[in-house]
């Protein structure tokens, strides 16, 4: 689709509408191998080079293995998640999120996208989404654990529903995967902790299907809507 360049540019977060003229000044835009200055011409897409590269997609879709002490949240003035990412794309239009969140102190599997209606279809509590978490604890298991959370008896503290049934494999006695179909807040520790046990620490290896693991912490991977495993 054809669009002008100054709506594309602040469209993607290179620059403001108001700022285009001036960003194309000190930047190479061509369009089929011709340098293009005035903002208001119109181009498709898959047709302009910026600097000789290809513009950023026209939508974002990522995986990223999300290191401990990040934020998934744009109103925190810490360490945010979306510093590891190209400044330009905090400016894109529509906005860039993180799918459902993750604790501060939870590493692993997040996508981040600008497509609302994925996000609402991923985190909307019927959306049965597979979610696994390495999970290490800080006492032994005592052996009902895996029992107690396939049952879907479990209710957590300050919650009337129980939690859907989850499956459980043990590693060794203080480490074990979890998988879960929902998000409630804190669900992996409040389940722990509604069974006397306290987790030490927590990864998320695999968000519907899509696994971190070939990811370093902070790195990220563009990700097709037809990977994601509803
Ligand atoms: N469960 C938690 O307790 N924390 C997370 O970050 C994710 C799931």
């Amino acid at each position: 689709m054809e669009k002008r360049i100054d709506a594309w540019l602040s469209k993607l977060g290179y620059a403001t509408r108001k700022d285009a003229r001036r960003f194309l000044k000190y930047n190479e835009l061509t369009v089929n191998n011709e340098r293009i200055i005035n903002p208001s011409l119109k181009a498709k897409h898959e047709d302009m080079l910026l600097n000789n590269e290809p513009l950023d997609p026209k939508s974002i879709l990522i995986l990223m293995n999300k290191p401990d002490r990040t934020i998934c949240s744009h109103k925190d003035d810490g360490a945010l998640i979306y510093n590891l990412l190209p400044h330009r794309w905090i400016n894109r239009n529509p906005k860039i999120s993180t799918i459902g969140r993750l604790d501060a102190d939870t590493t692993g599997a997040i996508l981040i996208s600008d497509d609302g209606e994925l996000n609402h279809k991923l985190t909307s509590p019927r959306s049965n989404i597979s979610k696994i978490y390495e999970v290490t604890l800080a006492d032994p298991l005592k052996g009902d654990e895996a029992d107690i959370f396939a049952s879907g008896e479990l209710i957590l503290r300050n919650e009337d529903k129980p939690c859907l049934p989850a499956k459980l494999t043990i590693i060794d006695d203080k480490k074990v995967h979890l998988e879960i179909f929902e998000g409630k807040y804190h669900q992996v520790k409040r389940m722990f902790a509604a069974l006397g046990n306290k987790v030490e620490k927590l990864h998320r290896l695999s968000f519907a299907g899509l696994s971190v693991e070939d990811l370093e912490e902070g790195e990220y991977k563009f990700i097709k809507k037809d990977e994601i495993k509803f």
